[in-house]
């Protein structure tokens, strides 16, 4: 049986932390022996919202790099910039024509964020069928999508069985699959929010590369409770987060650390065991830019012949002269 395809997205928006590290990082890097997996750096999502052309820049070429140095393997697991392979866009116009304006706009993440105000770009609108595209163009089985994600990928399931049912068998149907370490990592200063790229102050966020002076001071500052008991409970959400921090990152039940302080020193020590290597091969490969957008011309190669596959049979489905 041929292998899962499974492909994993991050969006160049700010910087990878330690909540994209444990959710979707490490899964994919443990399922590479396993499954045909593709990391892509969704670029083009991260101009569905104002954006500055000099840190989008900045921000792919770093993603890439840190996707590196955590462990991923080009050599098994293409990492691609979505916008280096023009067929992603190609299909999303011919998407466009499999997606009706009110399925977009229905959207909840399209609500929300068209809600907080300003101007409102046309690709926020359309940014579910871009992801459609993404998915449907590498035929992919598998995708890892947490709970903000999983109505977009509903709609891309959508999109591929109605155009398969009028137009002809096009395309793959995928699935959803939550990542297999369940964890969802909360924000330090706000255990109520999920730890994220664009959290406001970033105050409560561990990114991967913060310098281990960061990291101990923002876990020093983790909001606790006056309970005074270290353990997981729904009364104690800042306490749980710390708790399972710790046990994702030393993969052991923590032993019982008696005070709040004592369970700070821990997960400081282990965040930084977790993000050391990363730190350290990440300022290696830095050093080496020129290398790391090979491996991105690299990866887009390797796709490239599946993925024109997929346009061409998509644009004879639809009627288009060859
Ligand atoms: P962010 O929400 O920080 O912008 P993305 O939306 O780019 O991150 O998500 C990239 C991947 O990281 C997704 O697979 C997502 O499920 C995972 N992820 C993001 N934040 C967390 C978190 N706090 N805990 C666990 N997994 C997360
Ligand atoms: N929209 C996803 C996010 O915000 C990123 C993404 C873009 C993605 N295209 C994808 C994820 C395709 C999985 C598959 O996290």
């Amino acid at each position: 049986m041929a292998p899962t395809r499974r492909l994993t997205g991050f969006k160049p928006t700010g910087h990878l932390h330690l909540g994209n590290l444990l959710g979707a990082l490490r899964p994919l890097i443990a399922a590479q022996d396993h499954t045909e997996s593709i990391a892509m750096i969704a670029d083009l999502h991260a101009m569905t919202m104002d954006h500055e052309p000099g840190r989008l820049r900045a921000l792919a070429l770093e993603q890439a790099t840190v996707l590196l140095a955590a462990g991923v393997d080009p050599a098994r697991t293409p990492i691609i910039l979505q916008s280096q392979v023009a067929e992603h866009t190609e299909l999303h116009y011919l998407l466009e024509c499999a997606t009706g304006f009110g399925e977009a706009s229905r959207m909840i993440q399209f609500k929300e964020k068209s809600a907080a105000g300003g101007p409102i770009r046309l690709s926020l609108l359309t940014y579910p069928v871009l992801m459609a595209a993404d998915i449907l163009l590498h035929d992919i089985d598998e995708v890892p999508v947490g709970e903000d994600q999983n109505q977009h990928l509903e709609l891309t399931r959508t999109i591929a069985n109605r155009f398969n049912a009028r137009y002809g068998p096009t395309f793959r149907v995928p699935e959803g699959v939550r990542p297999e370490s369940a964890a969802r990592i909360m924000d330090l200063a706000d255990p109520a929010v999920k730890m994220g790229k664009s959290n406001a102050a970033g105050a409560g966020r561990i990114a991967l590369l913060d310098p281990p002076e960061v990291i101990r001071r923002t876990v020093a500052r983790a909001v606790t409770d006056e309970l005074a008991q270290v353990r997981r409970h729904p009364d104690q959400p800042g306490v749980t987060n710390l708790v399972g921090i710790l046990a994702e990152c030393t993969g052991q039940q923590p032993s019982d650390p008696v005070s709040y302080g004592a369970l700070k020193r821990e997960v400081t020590d282990a965040i930084e065991s977790v993000v050391a290597p990363i730190r350290a091969r990440h300022a290696e490969l830095a050093d080496d830019p020129a290398h790391v957008r090979e491996i991105l011309a690299k990866g887009a190669e390797a796709v490239r012949p599946r993925a024109r596959a997929t346009v061409r049979r998509t644009r004879a489905a639809l009627g288009l002269l060859q």
